[in-house]
């Protein structure tokens, strides 16, 4: 195996180690394995698992191991560079057809999350490239460095996104933020709660308010986490409690992450996030959403956002471990929602803020 160490994206990461200092995932130079935390079990327990084989990231991936779009994206990126690296071809068109079998197996993990599709596009074309050289190695390596510069790239602008969102913020502010979009749904910082880490380490006195964030209780178990290791005070609250908490004047502003982004500014995100935006607007309070560019599908048509529904199990048990109800039960179980763009006050990108009319101004700072 070549010493892939001194490719320029991995240096370049070692700059931004004062903003990581909690890694949800990474590429292991000294050994070309792919690392994660596996989020499954926080709050409880922090277990790093590491692989050579992108099929067990896929399955990472799918069974919520590893969640958050930004996450997903770098992640299944670093899982076409294992396919590549092990792969036993001895030509580069074999090494083709095992990465673009890799290619389809991560794609059909989890199907809203958009920084999946756009990161596995650019790391199939980059090797698409490359092996036109005809040299495998070649390939091998411009997939790494490509995996690599999505993950510095995500870092990058996971901090500009805090830069640019904590100039919403005031001292003194109350932040309502629905699902985990901090550290363990990306690269590291994170997009929502990346603006809230950012104000937080610019020393202004902020509150957040989180929601449990229901079935997978991203909220109840990895905002938790997030938020107690930075010192951030918190208070959690139940899915159905931000109307009230809205009305009653606790909370200031919402900040939320997408999933995908189309250019008329509907934004798929956590389910749920669609009625924490119904009661900021309907209490005159901003409601944000924070995400990479990475993020935006170049849609106008808000039907090509996909929706995954997830298994009923979850919503009939708590994680897996506790029965809520009797077994046989009908359960509808969408992972995400869709906001319109009428309820969305600006959309926080690497950027800067984009605010309405949200199909010129989006299109605007993608060209
Ligand atoms: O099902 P999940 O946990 O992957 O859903 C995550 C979210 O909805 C996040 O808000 C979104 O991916 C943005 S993460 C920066």
């Amino acid at each position: 195996m070549s010493d892939y160490s001194a490719l320029a994206p991995f240096k370049e990461l070692e700059k931004y180690e004062e903003y990581l200092k909690i890694k949800s995932l990474y590429w292991d130079i000294g050994t070309n394995e792919f690392v994660w935390l596996d989020t499954r079990l926080l709050p409880f327990e922090e277990v790093y698992r590491r692989t050579r084989d992108y099929k067990r990231v896929a399955q990472a991936i799918k069974t919520m191991e590893i969640r958050g779009a930004p996450a997903i994206g770098v992640s299944a990126a670093y899982g076409m560079a294992l396919a590549a690296l092990y792969s036993k071809a001895r030509n580069s068109e074999e090494l083709m057809r095992d990465i673009r079998e890799a290619y389809e197996t991560l794609r059909s993990t989890r199907p809203t999350a958009y920084n999946l599709f756009w990161a596995l596009d650019r790391v199939l074309n980059k090797a698409q490239e490359t092996s036109k050289s005809g040299d495998p190695e070649k390939v091998k390596e411009a997939i790494l460095e490509e995996a690599a510069t999505i993950h510095v790239e995500d870092v990058r602008s996971n901090i500009s996104i805090g830069k640019h969102g904590s100039k919403l913020i005031d001292n003194g502010d109350v932040i309502l933020t629905h699902c985990n979009t901090g550290v363990l749904a990306t690269s590291g910082f994170g997009t929502a709660l990346g603006v809230i880490r950012y104000a937080w380490y610019e020393g202004k006195k902020i509150k957040v308010i989180t929601t449990e964030t229901r079935p997978v209780l991203q909220g109840a178990r990895l905002n938790v986490w997030e938020l107690k290791k930075e010192g951030i005070p918190f208070t959690l609250i139940t899915d159905g409690m931000p109307g009230l908490v809205f009305r009653q004047g606790m909370a200031d502003l919402a900040i939320v992450g997408a999933d995908r982004i189309i250019l008329t500014g509907h934004t798929a995100n956590k389910i749920g996030t669609y009625m924490v935006a119904l009661a900021a607007f309907d209490n005159d309070k901003p409601f944000y959403v924070a995400a990479p560019t990475s993020t935006i599908q170049k849609s106008t048509n808000p039907e090509d956002i996909v929706i995954e529904v997830r298994d009923p199990e979850e919503v009939r048990t708590v994680l897996g471990r506790y029965r809520l109800t009797l077994p046989d039960v009908d359960v509808y179980n969408p992972s995400f929602d869709i906001t319109p763009p009428r309820y969305i006050t600006g959309i926080i990108t690497e950027k800067g803020v984009v605010y309405p009319p949200y199909i010129r101004n989006l299109r605007a700072i993608l060209e």
